[in-house]
């Protein structure tokens, strides 16, 4: 660890207290305090991901850092300041948003997410990739969530903040999120050292749907136990808290959960008619490919013969087609 390095993180942990100390104790903050209330976010859970506020101010965090005495330079290259081209003076980075610290897996403040307080973009502002900030190689709220994650024995993923803030109160103390973006192989690694097993929620339109069979390919090639988690009519995990409570989250959806593979039967059916028979030697065929992916073979041989027994075809005829597909891919 550098000297700089250090001062980036003393940087984020003295305005991730000011930002906070703004929302908590002043009457400014009050807007935002305000905001997050009508989210359904209280002030438990505004110290537990301790949440703060930018003030609607060009210099606020610029003036408090440099009375600090910290180096502005470095502070642009943490991302908390940003520097205008005319003439070369700095101004804060985060203005009029609610922050959400970000914390890496030692817990140690290391970049910030600003959401706009209402409609407009972008909706979240974040810190730029740096020396001690890497968005594919970290998780939100691992840190907080580790031990959790150790005692239930996994994860739940989620794409974003506000989701694991939902999950948190509903009693699921085990969530994580991307942030995001695609899940990465390092993510998955890293993930790894803590558990093996992962529960994907993200959110139910077609983008969530999308990067869940993403994710779940990459936690395949890490050999993770993977379920799907599904919220219904697009509704993403924090929209479905507020709309249907704390109290079923747990049961209704993360108990509800399916494995993966019932999850892509789903995923690949979608849109088809089975009654064109290109269409359904299509789906045949890509379930093969996806029990292709299959770590253990007794499993790829249930789904085997679960596919031959509903599309009335022998499974020896499956089985050499995947045997086909193995071969080709080696
Ligand atoms: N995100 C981002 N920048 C954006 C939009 C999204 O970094 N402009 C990230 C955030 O981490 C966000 C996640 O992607 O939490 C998921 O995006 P989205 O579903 O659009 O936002 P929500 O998490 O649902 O945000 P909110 O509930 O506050 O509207
Ligand atoms: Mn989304
Ligand atoms: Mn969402
Ligand atoms: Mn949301
Ligand atoms: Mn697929």
């Amino acid at each position: 660890q550098s000297t700089e390095q250090a001062v980036m993180y003393e940087a984020h942990e003295f305005v991730k207290k000011y930002y906070h100390h703004l929302l908590v104790n002043t009457e400014e903050g009050k807007k935002a305090f305000d905001y997050l209330q009508s989210r359904g976010i209280t002030k438990e859970e505004i110290k537990q991901f301790e949440i703060g506020v930018a003030l609607n101010s060009w210099d606020a965090v610029t003036k408090v850092l440099q009375k600090r005495g910290y180096p502005m330079s470095i502070m642009e290259k943490a991302g908390l300041v940003a520097r205008s081209e005319k003439d070369g003076s700095y101004y804060d980075r985060f203005r009029d948003r609610i922050i959400f610290p970000i914390h890496n897996h030692q817990g140690k403040i290391v970049a910030f997410s600003g959401r706009i307080m209402g409609e407009g973009s972008p909706k979240y502002l974040n810190s730029p990739e740096s020396t001690i900030f890497h968005k594919g190689k970290l998780f939100y709220h691992f840190y907080q969530a580790k031990n959790a994650i150790r005692k239930k024995n996994r994860a739940v993923l989620m794409e974003g903040f506000a989701d694991v803030i939902a999950a948190y109160q509903a009693g699921v103390t085990e969530a994580i999120a991307t942030m995001g973006t695609a899940l990465t192989e390092d993510q998955a690694k890293i993930l790894k050292h803590t558990t093996e097993q992962v529960i994907l929620c993200y959110d139910s339109d077609n983008a969530g749907i999308n990067a869940t069979e993403k994710a779940a390919n990459v936690l395949q090639k890490e050999g993770f136990t993977i379920k799907v988690a599904t919220l219904p009519d697009g509704l993403d995990p924090d929209e479905y808290v507020r709309k249907f409570g704390v109290d079923n989250f747990q049961s209704a959806i993360i108990d509800a959960s399916v494995s993966l593979m019932s999850f892509k039967m789903q995923y690949h059916r979608k849109g088809k008619n089975f009654q064109d028979e290109t269409v359904k030697f299509q789906y045949i065929n890509e379930m093969l490919q996806e029990i292709k992916k299959l770590p253990q073979l007794i499993e790829q041989d249930y789904y085997v013969n679960a596919l031959a027994k509903e599309f009335s075809i022998s499974a020896d005829a499956l089985r050499s087609e995947l045997q086909q597909f193995q071969n080709q891919n080696q």
